[in-house]
Order: C-alpha cells, then sequence, then structure tokens
C-alpha cells in the first residue's frame, strides 16, 4: 500500500515509456466543471461580425480535455461581449465552436463586481499572495464583498447544473475558494473536487489575508483538495493545523473539520499529450523556415523562444537582463542569437501589470540599442495573443525555451515546448521554481535571480552538442507523455469515485483511497 507521500514521490520521479490512450479511460464520466476563464470569448466587432478567441491559459490547456471527453458542462464567466448571444434560456450554449463536445455555461458579473471579485480580491490580493514575489497584495474589504457574492452567483449556476448525485463538482481555482463550502451545502451528496492551479503559501505568508479563515472553511467544504506539488500539500496542511481546531493526519493528507473529511493531494497537471494542433503541425524545416521568415531572421541565427502572459510572476524581465549579461559576456553570440518574446497581454488594467509591462519595454529596448545593428535586433518582444498553432510553429521553430517564472504552479508553457519536439531536438531552460521543474529534471535549471549563472546557462544551451539535445529532449518527452492532461483528470476522477463509492459502502474517505490505490 502507498501513503499519499510515496504515490507522489512516485508520480515526481519516474519515467517511462509514453502511453498516450486514445480514449481516455474517465469519458464519459458526468462532470460539472466551474473555472473563470472559458476557454472562448465571443466578441462582436465595429462591423458586427462575431470572432472567436481561444484563451491563452494554462488551466484552459488542462481542464478542456476533461470536459470534453466527459462531455460535461464548463461554468464560466461571459468575458466576451458577444458571449451571451444565442445561448439558452439558462445561458447555455454548445463548444467548442467548430465541433461541439461539450457545454459552456455563461454567468454574467456587473463591471463593479468584476473589479472586485477578478481584479481585486483574486487578482491583486491572493495572485501576489500566493506567488509571493515581491508585489505587494492588496486586500479591500469591498472586493472581498465581490468575491462572496460572485462566488454565490458561481456556485448557484453549478447547482443548477447538477441533476442527481452522480456529476463530481470540479472546482478550479483561485477565484472560487468559497464555492466548494456553498455548493456542499446545497448537494451534500456529490463529490466536490476543488484544484488550486497556483502556488499555496506558507502559513505565515497566508497570515497577511485577512480572509484567510473564510477561504480554507470555503475550501475545507471539498472532499478533495488538488495542489501541483508535495509542497503546496505541505504548506497548505501546516495552515489548516495552525488556523483550526481540527484533525489533520500529514501522513495519509486527510483533514477532519467540522464533521467533514477532505484529502489533500498533489496532482501535478499536463498537456495533452496527442492533440489535433500537434498532429497537423508542420516538418519542423518549415516551421523554422517559416518563423525565421516572419521575423526577418537569418537561417544561420539561433532563435530562443519565450511564451508567457504578460505578467510580472513570470521572470520576462529577469530574462532579458540574462541575455543582456551574456551579450555582454559572449559577444560571439551577438549577431547570432535573437530571442523572440510573446508577452500576452492580461489583467491590463491593474497597475502592477502596467508597471510590469513598462519595465520589460524599458529593458528591451536597452538591450537591443545596446547589441543590435542594423537589420539585427536580439530582442523581439510580441505583445499579442497568438493561437495554439503559431505557438506550436514557434516552439517547432526554437534551438531553446526558456521558461523563468519567479514562482508557478506548474507552467504548462515547459510542457508545451517538450511536446512540440517530436525531431528530439531543442534545450529547454527551466527555472528552478516551477513546479514543472519537479518532473522535467532533463531540462537545464536556472534562477530567475542569478544573472550571471543565468547567463552561463544561456551560452551552454546554445552550445549543447546534438546528441546531448536528444537525450535530454527524451527523457523529458517521457514525462510528458505519460504524465498529460489525461493521467491528470484520471487520477482526480479516480479518487473522486473513490470517494462517493465510500459514501455509499460508509467507507472512509482515506481507506476507500487506500483500497484503490492497492488494487
Ligand atoms: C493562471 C491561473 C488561471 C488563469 C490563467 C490566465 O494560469 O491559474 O486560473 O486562467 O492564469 O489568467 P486570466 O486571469 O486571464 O484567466
Amino acid at each position: 500500500m502507498f501513503g499519499q507521500r510515496d504515490v507522489t514521490d512516485r508520480v515526481f520521479r519516474s519515467i517511462r515509456r509514453p502511453q498516450a490512450p486514445p480514449n481516455p479511460p474517465y469519458a464519459g464520466a458526468p462532470v460539472v466543471v466551474l473555472a473563470n476563464r472559458a476557454p472562448f470569448r465571443h466578441e462582436r466587432g465595429a462591423d458586427g461580425r462575431v470572432s472567436v478567441h481561444r484563451s491563452g491559459s494554462g488551466l484552459v490547456t488542462a481542464v478542456e480535455p476533461l470536459v470534453k471527453a466527459c462531455s460535461g458542462v464548463w461554468v464560466a464567466h461571459a468575458a466576451g461581449n458577444a458571449d451571451v448571444n444565442g445561448v439558452d434560456d439558462c445561458g447555455r450554449r454548445k463548444a467548442p465552436p467548430a465541433n461541439p463536445a461539450y457545454r459552456l455555461r455563461y454567468v454574467s458579473v456587473t463591471g463593479d463586481e468584476y473589479r472586485g471579485y477578478y481584479y481585486g480580491f483574486a487578482n491583486e490580493g491572493l495572485w501576489p499572495l500566493c506567488h509571493h514575489v515581491h508585489v505587494q497584495p492588496i486586500f479591500r474589504t469591498r472586493d472581498f464583498h465581490n468575491y462572496r457574492v460572485v462566488n454565490r452567483r458561481f456556485a448557484a449556476a453549478v447547482c443548477d447544473e447538477i441533476t442527481g448525485d452522480a456529476p463530481v463538482v470540479f472546482i478550479n481555482d483561485y477565484h472560487f475558494a468559497l464555492v466548494p463550502r456553498m455548493i456542499r451545502h446545497h448537494r451534500p451528496r456529490n463529490t466536490i473536487v476543488a484544484f488550486w492551479h497556483i502556488p499555496w503559501p506558507h502559513r505565515r505568508i497566508l497570515r497577511i489575508c485577512p480572509w484567510r479563515r473564510q477561504l480554507l472553511e470555503g475550501l475545507l467544504g471539498a472532499d478533495i483538495i488538488g495542489f501541483q506539488t508535495p509542497e503546496d500539500c505541505t504548506n497548505f496542511l501546516e495552515t489548516v493545523e495552525a488556523m483550526f481546531d481540527c484533525d489533520v493526519d500529514p501522513e495519509r493528507s486527510v483533514v477532519t473539520h467540522d464533521g467533514h473529511t477532505t484529502l489533500v493531494r498533489a496532482y501535478p497537471v499536463g498537456v495533452e499529450w496527442d492533440n489535433p494542433v500537434v498532429r497537423i503541425a508542420p516538418p519542423i524545416d518549415v516551421c523554422r523556415d517559416r518563423v525565421r521568415r516572419d521575423l526577418g531572421v537569418d537561417g544561420h541565427v539561433q532563435l530562443g523562444v519565450g511564451i508567457d502572459r504578460l505578467d510580472y510572476t513570470k521572470g520576462i524581465d529577469e530574462k532579458f537582463l540574462a541575455i543582456e549579461r551574456l551579450l555582454e559576456t559572449h559577444p560571439d553570440f551577438t549577431g547570432r542569437f535573437v530571442f523572440v518574446q510573446v508577452a500576452e497581454p492580461s489583467r491590463e488594467c491593474l497597475p502592477a501589470y502596467e508597471a510590469a509591462r513598462r519595465q520589460l519595454l524599458r529593458t528591451s529596448e536597452r538591450v537591443n540599442h545596446r547589441f543590435g545593428s542594423e537589420g539585427y535586433r536580439p530582442i523581439i518582444l510580441l505583445e499579442r495573443h497568438h493561437d495554439p498553432t503559431e505557438v506550436h510553429r514557434l516552439y517547432r521553430a526554437a534551438d531553446l525555451c526558456y521558461v523563468n517564472s519567479l514562482h508557478d504552479g506548474m507552467n504548462l508553457v515547459a510542457k508545451e515546448f517538450v511536446r512540440a519536439r517530436d525531431d528530439d531536438r531543442g534545450v529547454l531552460v527551466l527555472s528552478q521554481f516551477t513546479g514543472a521543474s519537479r518532473q522535467l529534471t532533463a531540462a537545464l535549471s536556472v534562477s530567475p535571480y542569478a544573472l550571471d549563472e543565468s547567463a552561463q546557462t544561456l551560452a551552454r544551451s546554445l552550445r549543447m552538442p546534438c546528441s546531448e539535445q536528444t537525450a535530454r529532449m527524451r527523457q523529458m518527452r517521457n514525462v510528458v507523455a505519460e504524465f498529460d492532461s489525461h493521467w491528470w483528470a484520471r487520477r482526480i476522477l479516480e479518487d473522486a469515485t473513490a470517494i462517493s463509492d465510500a459514501g455509499r459502502t460508509c467507507m472512509t474517505v482515506e481507506a476507500a483511497v487506500a483500497l484503490r490505490l492497492e488494487a
């Protein structure tokens, strides 16, 4: 029998051959998913025409294959100005637009509510608090008020979508910490899973949040709370133990609070290994030529890529500083290395994001001014959304991919890059402060705070022999293929099923999950 820690360690250490199943075994399981960000946004332009935009969120990348395979329902915020056009009386529409496989249920939120719930409490409060990257979290009473109001509205929409006791309710991320308890109140017989995609902070950091008690009580309404890494689980258990007079079993990773038992477990999220974007991608040479032509980069120049939302947690400015150091210390790369950074606009109305953007522009301009020349810019900054096909092409065209987050729950860009390299080439330079670095041990590890070392690592990657690239890439591809988004969904849904079966047979949650692990 495996305890929680053994299982998690096996997951993080083991490297086996890929076994991407064509049809995930959990296909058809009844699921209602809640996530603030919908996979699509419908926008009506000035000409009256409606266009559909895909979200660049890593959460969407992971959750959409699950809801698709289950033909489930996704409850989300209506962010586009034409999202609710053509929906039924309950705000539902079929998705994806081209090839419907599940249902989207939109919930409308007023501008004021959204400012408080999403921009305020979630993104000025919880986001910097959980990432702990030197941006001061801001907690306002009115933001928390709106957060609660909006959580209640989404909880009601989810309850509305639940038919009978079978559906598993799958609540995603820090936008909805209060929802599990709200749903439990109305639907005590359904199994509730809450997955926290971002890091969970140390208990001393959480003390900054005036409403930490409510957040924890809300989350503990779930039967399972999932995190990306074992460290997040430990932080969470220690927080709960410090704050409540309740039963915490760190060995089995179980909390009993207010008569209800919650399993706390790490499920490292993955990307869909075999997906349409991957399947239809042109050969590597075609991608290399196309990208170089589009960017105006010569064939002999080595290309690095970075794909991030424009967010201060992603360490984009620190990448530019490391590139500057590389060109200072290794002048032979001047004219022979170009770094293209996609920075997708995100949460633009928040001052911390605007400040991060200004800083990026300043640094990239300085580096280009110092080391650029006629027809050569070492840094190309592309500040716009790129769809998955464009991103995939960039990955396939690149000699290296640079992921430099100051702190990141998982980081799926790292895994997407590995997935894209069916030629077993290319180097992944990966921040040690990402959840992904626990699994992708064959990447070149960097600290975004150590600029000299990062510059050395970049130089090493640009000079890495093909045989070493291949050995490293193969190892990473095995991991990304095995622990893909279906593995993630399957693990979560299997545990959820074990718990709902336990409910029927009056078995304890831990006993039920332990039995499943033994099997
Ligand atoms: C992170 C969060 C997701 C979020 C994504 C994009 O990955 O964990 O919940 O969807 O960022 O951010 P946005 O605010 O645009 O949804």
